[in-house]
């Protein structure tokens, strides 16, 4: 695979007209390239207004979560019907903070991703272990089971619409990111498992690593062809940060 994917995950920040505002900052220095591709999910309520901004660019619209009913009496939630008319192409599905602040399961993940491929929403799965898990050595136990029971049910046909990514719920929002090759060891488990469970092609699945990517990081992080782009949360909130991670995905793409 010879493409990089950098997607910005606001997460819980910006109002609406700090959302604009950052846009506008980001839309001011940025130039498509043919092989690096370029995500942002801001919340919700903003989606509609940066999907104006974005009408006429090539930076992709991503959504942080979804349910996965189309309609109904869901109090709170979001269909992929409505992701998809507000022009998302992405949906963050499983992330830590799904998982671990709000309780989702791998069945309720599973269910999100049947969802969104239903509506061809490509699917963005975050897996990773705690520092517990990685300490008692369980990290690709954890990691695999994030991922059986994540794609439960999904033909292998589909993989292609799907990205990973692998985000060490140690390395998130706490400066310390993993190291590359930490990173590119469980990336090259998660192509074996899937090679062998799946029978896909280990080059072929795209795995983005995320947790405290930063300018200062993402040039050695791009140097291995394991790691296929960048997920990316605090770093994204700034237009300048977010600007030097994709000219480095730009410089470093193999
Ligand atoms: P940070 O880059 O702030 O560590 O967040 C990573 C993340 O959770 C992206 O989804």
């Amino acid at each position: 695979m010879s493409s990089r994917f950098i997607v910005g995950n606001w997460k819980m920040y910006n109002t609406v007209s700090q959302a604009e505002t950052l846009v506008r900052a980001i839309l001011a220095d940025y130039h498509p390239h043919p092989t690096v591709e370029v995500a942002i999910a801001p919340p919700f309520i903003a989606l509609q207004t940066i999907a104006t901004l974005l009408a006429s660019n090539t930076i992709h619209l991503a959504a942080q979560t979804v349910y996965q009913e189309d309609e109904g009496a869901f109090t709170g939630e979001i269909s992929p019907l409505m992701l998809k008319a507000v022009g998302c192409r992405y949906v963050i599905i499983g992330h830590s903070e799904r998982r671990h602040v709000l309780g989702e399961t791998d069945q309720d993940i599973n269910m999100k991703i049947r969802a969104a491929l239903r509506h061809q929403l490509h699917p963005i799965l975050c897996l990773g272990e705690r520092l517990e898990e990685r300490e008692a050595g369980h990290t690709t136990r954890v990691v695999q089971s994030q991922l059986q029971q994540g794609l439960a049910g999904i033909p292998a046909k589909e993989f292609p619409q799907i990205t990973l990514a692998y985000e060490p719920v140690w390395a998130i929002g706490t400066g310390k990111a993993a190291t590359v090759d930490q990173a590119a060891e469980v990336h090259g488990e998660i192509r074996r498992y899937l090679q062998e469970q799946y029978g896909i092609e280990p080059h072929t699945q795209r795995i983005l690593y995320g947790g405290s990517v930063s300018p200062d990081n993402a040039e050695a992080l791009f140097h291995s062809s394991e790691i296929n782009g960048a997920l990316i949360g605090k770093a994204c909130l700034n237009a300048e940060s977010f600007g030097r991670i994709i000219a480095l995905a730009k410089a470093y793409t193999p």
